[in-house]
C-alpha cells in the first residue's frame, strides 16, 4: 500500500495591506509551498461583474464564469490589482452565494495542488476559520489602518505619482469594514491562530518570526 505522504496546510489571514502577500510568497519559496492568494478568486469574479449583463441574477452571473478562467495566470493577475476590481471584489465578498462559489473553486485547488510541493500555504481573509479550519499553523497578521495606508501608499506612488495618502487611507478603512462587518465569513482570527501585530515591524523581521515559528513545528523542512 502507497504510504500517505502529509503535506502540511498553513494559513496567514489579515487586513488588506498587513504584509500577507509578500510574506506567504517568501514563505511559499522558501519551504518549497504551493501558494494561494485566496483574494484573487474573488477579485477575478469583480473584474467579471464590472462588464456583466448579469448583474441582477446573482446566479446565472456566476453560472456564466467558464471554469477555466480560474486557471489564472501571473500575467492575467495584473489586470486584477486595480482599484474599480479591488472594490467590486470587496463588495461581491459580502454575497453568500459568491463565498460558497469561491470556497468550492479554492478546496478543488487545495485537493489537487501539484506533488511536487511540500505542502501549501494560503493567505487571505477566512483561509483558518473557513477554507481550511484544521489547518496545521495559522497565523492573524494585525497592524495599524495609518502604518497600512502608509506602506500600502508607498507602493503605490511607485507606479502612480497622483496617489493621494488621503485616498488610500479611506479606501482601506472601506476595505476594513466590510471585511470585518459582513454576516458571511468576516474577518477574524481563528481561536488558534498565532496573532503577530506588524505595526512596529517591518516586512523582514515579519518574515523571520513567521519562518522561525514554521521551523519549530516542522522542523524537517530546514
Ligand atoms: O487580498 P485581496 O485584497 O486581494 O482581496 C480582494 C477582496 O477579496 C477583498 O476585498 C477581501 C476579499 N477576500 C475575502 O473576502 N476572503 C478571502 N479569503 C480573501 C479575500
Amino acid at each position: 500500500m502507497k504510504k500517505k505522504i502529509f503535506r502540511p496546510i498553513i494559513t496567514i489571514d489579515g487586513p488588506a495591506a498587513s504584509g500577507k502577500g509578500t510574506i506567504a510568497k517568501s514563505v511559499s519559496k522558501d519551504f518549497n509551498l504551493f501558494y494561494l492568494e485566496t483574494g484573487i478568486f474573488y477579485r477575478l469574479i469583480g473584474k467579471f461583474y464590472l462588464v456583466s449583463s448579469n448583474k441582477r441574477n446573482i446566479k446565472k452571473f456566476l453560472n456564466s464564469i467558464r471554469k477555466e478562467s480560474f486557471l489564472i495566470t501571473k500575467n492575467d493577475k495584473q489586470e486584477l490589482y486595480n482599484e474599480d476590481v479591488a472594490e467590486k471584489a470587496s463588495f461581491l465578498a459580502k454575497s453568500k452565494e459568491v463565498r460558497s462559489f469561491v470556497l468550492t473553486k479554492q478546496l478543488e485547488m487545495l485537493m489537487h495542488y501539484p506533488k511536487e510541493f511540500n505542502g501549501v500555504i494560503l493567505e487571505g481573509r477566512d483561509c483558518g476559520t473557513v477554507i481550511v479550519p484544521n489547518a496545521d499553523i495559522k497565523f492573524f497578521l494585525t497592524a495599524n489602518l495609518e502604518i497600512r495606508a502608509k506602506r500600502r501608499h508607498q507602493q503605490l506612488i511607485v507606479k502612480d505619482k497622483k496617489i493621494i495618502y488621503d485616498d488610500v487611507l479611506m479606501d482601506l478603512k472601506v476595505r476594513d469594514y466590510n471585511d470585518t462587518t459582513r454576516k458571511n465569513s468576516p474577518l477574524v482570527k481563528a481561536k488558534d491562530a498565532i496573532e503577530i501585530d506588524c505595526s512596529s515591524k517591518d516586512i523582514k523581521e515579519t518574515i523571520i518570526i513567521v519562518k522561525k515559528f514554521i521551523l519549530s513545528k516542522l522542523p524537517y523542512f530546514k
